[in-house]
């Protein structure tokens, strides 16, 4: 498919079904036998839109994809090891490159600083929680518990990026930054998960 760019400017909406469908299509790539049951997904106007916006909501489906994969996982299985491995370096990617093309300049505003800074501090959470899970047992029973609370936090974050602060943002960003920014998110995202590691380090307590 043609990369967009803001130079051609012919960017086209997607049906928004059809941009859940390439997200979700995108994750089983990391383990194609995997169901990826993530339900409806919460509504967002930002779905299939051809900005920054509309690229991040698909990256959020793909996540979405990938935590439901994992739950159809078991034990220390090759799947669940690499479905593990693409959720870290995808959740890491995605939030470095969404600092660094979005929340940097949102933040600058001191009309959106509050929901900038909100959505960078749960990245953090979030980093740590990921590096938590992968210097634990796979096999072990408390494995998946601690993993349905990533999920969770993960929903959460990424729901409340949708609903609240994409939407404060979008008000305060002219449309041809929006446009611009989702070349940068591209580029970003690339290079961040590229260089992306599994960090393992036991941060959190039971
Ligand atoms: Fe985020
Ligand atoms: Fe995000």
């Amino acid at each position: 498919m043609k990369t967009r760019t803001i130079e051609d400017g012919k960017a086209k909406r997607k049906p928004a079904a059809q941009a859940k469908a390439d997200a979700v299509a995108k994750a089983k790539a990391a383990a194609p036998d995997l169901a990826a049951r993530i339900g409806s997904a919460p509504k967002t106007k930002f779905r299939g839109d051809p900005d920054i916006f509309g690229r991040l909501v698909e990256d959020h489906d793909r996540h979405r994809a990938l935590l439901a994969m994992i739950e159809e996982t078991t034990g220390k299985s090759p799947d669940r090891e690499a479905v593990f491995q693409e959720l870290v370096k995808e959740l890491k990617a995605h939030a470095a490159a969404e600092e660094q093309a979005l929340w940097s300049t949102v933040m600058r505003d001191p009309a959106t600083t509050d929901d900038a800074r909100h959505a960078v501090a749960e990245h953090k959470e979030i980093e740590d929680m990921l590096a938590d899970l992968a210097a634990r047992d796979m096999a072990s029973p408390g494995w998946l518990r601690r993993f349905a609370g990533l999920k969770d936090e993960y929903l959460h974050h990424i729901g409340e990026e949708e609903q609240k602060q994409f939407v404060a943002a979008e008000k305060h960003l002219q449309s041809a930054d929006v446009r611009y920014m989702r070349g940068v998110f591209n580029r970003r995202k690339k290079e961040e998960k590229a260089a992306a590691k599994v960090e393992k380090k036991i941060k959190l307590k039971d």
